[in-house]
């Protein structure tokens, strides 16, 4: 059988495997990835130059290979194209997007980089498969040192159709790159459609249904959306919930409903929408008024991308005006945190909520909503609260869907969720659970592994 060989910008440490990990990208194949299997990518390091030989680690048969990036590099292609252009442009925020012809050069020439180092460590019949925005020009990278092996592509956030994508001047460069790939997926049929969409459009290349036809060879675009390990989730979550955590947690709560929000800062997530989707509720329906807390977590991320500062700032300000608006003595509305909280606890949080808040403004697939439902206690479930816009509602038409963009219609979500009836939540929870145990994270790697190897 062939060798997998994974390459990701972010690798999870071997000492970390199955533990807590901020990205949910990480998570999903840790539960996958057999002996045997090669890891290739950046080593979250920032040295002076970027390494031309890989550190090389072991963890349960897994070989993990990593870079380190120089500091030019991580500035213009991680800071810089990836994290300045590419992702602002996919989640359709074309007024964040920052585009700088040195920063598209520095992306393709740490992908080559990465090329380079990667090659030798091939084997003939490998079938690689890459992850993610930051390393769309890895295939052609490859193929140009002469790998004419089997390389598929997954597509973790967004995609978006021709009319957005015009705006970024290496369109068609990047278009073209992603027809190096034998496989390219995405999280939903939306993206799917809108890739043939900007394939017809800027790849030069005919389009035959699902397929891309280049120059002698066919490239196959699939939706295959991103899962979790349901019934670890669960199993963690209900074990959770009688740890000395989870009681303070309970404790400090006195009886009151805790409604929860758990992500990366970032503004992709739509959390000042969603702070000021709160004061409403607590403005509109003065009844909830110490009866619930939101709890938000918030984890820091890509501080050094400017954007990410002046949300942060925006944040602090937000809460700072709900809390000092809204509270009493002895109750605090918002509960607003910029730290991690490890994966157990984070579980155990999740199953004792009664609303899991997920109003991102875009999402590719948005894991967290399929986590909240996985912990949740099936005879006394809370209600998710999700963005339209987030991947994850294509399969949840059974979670409270709302526009991220009105506050107003989260604060009456957050009201009928708040009220709704014992059966109403355990119907509703039933047919999202249903459907997180049927898209699992080895379903996701299997259906993904499958399309490359045929
Ligand atoms: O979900 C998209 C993603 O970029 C993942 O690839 C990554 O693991 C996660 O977000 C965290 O972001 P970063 O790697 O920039 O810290």
């Amino acid at each position: 059988m062939a060798r997998l060989v994974i390459v990701s910008n972010r690798v999870p440490p071997p000492r970390a495997r199955g533990a807590a990990s901020a990205g949910g990208l990480a998570v999903a194949l840790q539960s996958f990835v057999a002996p045997g299997t090669l890891w290739f990518g950046w080593s979250g390091r920032v040295t002076e130059r970027t390494s031309s030989k890989p550190r090389m680690a072991e963890g349960q048969g897994v070989t993990y290979a990593t870079v380190d990036l120089g500091a030019e590099d991580y500035d213009r292609f991680y800071v810089g194209f990836a994290n300045s252009s590419l992702w602002p442009l996919l989640h359709f925020r074309l007024g964040l997007m920052r585009y700088r012809r040195e920063d598209f050069e520095g992306y393709l020439a740490v992908n080559a980089a990465f090329a380079e180092v990667l090659l030798p460590m091939l084997r003939e019949d490998d079938m690689i498969w890459v992850h993610d925005y930051h390393l769309i020009p890895l295939a052609a990278a490859l193929r140009a040192r002469g790998f004419t092996g089997r390389i598929g592509f997954f597509l973790h956030i967004p995609f978006v159709p021709p009319s957005v994508l015009e705006a970024l001047p290496p369109a068609r460069e990047l278009l073209q790159a992603l027809c190096a790939y034998d496989v390219v997926g995405f999280q939903t049929q939306t993206h799917l459609a809108d890739f043939l969409d900007c394939a017809h459009r800027f790849s030069g290349f005919a389009v035959d249904g699902d397929e891309v036809v280049t120059d002698g060879r066919r490239v196959r675009a699939i939706a295959d959306p991103i899962g979790i390990d349901a019934a670890g989730f669960s199993r963690i979550a209900a074990r959770s919930t009688g740890t000395a955590y989870i009681q303070r947690m309970k404790d400090s709560l006195a009886g009151r409903a805790l409604a929860i929000s758990a992500e990366r800062l970032d503004y992709s997530k739509g959390l000042p929408n969603r702070f000021e989707g709160f004061a409403r509720l607590l403005d509109r329906f003065p009844q909830q008024q110490r009866r619930v807390s939101l709890l938000q977590i918030a984890a820091r991320s890509r501080e050094d991308v400017e954007e990410y500062q002046a949300l942060r700032r925006e944040l602090d300000r937000l809460a700072g005006d709900i809390n000092g608006r809204f509270s009493q003595f002895d109750w605090v509305p918002l509960r607003y945190m910029t730290q991690t909280v490890e994966r157990t606890k984070l579980a155990g949080l999740f199953r004792i909520a009664r609303i899991g808040l997920v109003t991102p403004l875009r999402d590719g697939m948005n894991l967290v909503a399929k986590e909240f439902v996985a912990a949740q206690d099936p005879a006394d479930p809370g209600v998710l609260i999700l963005s339209r816009f987030a991947g994850a509602a294509e399969e949840f038409d059974q979670a409270v869907l709302v526009n991220p963009y009105d506050p107003d219609e989260i604060a009456e979500a957050m009201q009928a969720a708040l009220e709704m009836p014992l059966e109403e939540r355990q119907a509703r929870h039933a047919a999202l659970r249903r459907a997180v145990f049927d898209v699992t994270a080895a379903r996701y790697c299997n259906v993904f592994v499958d399309a490359l190897a045929a």
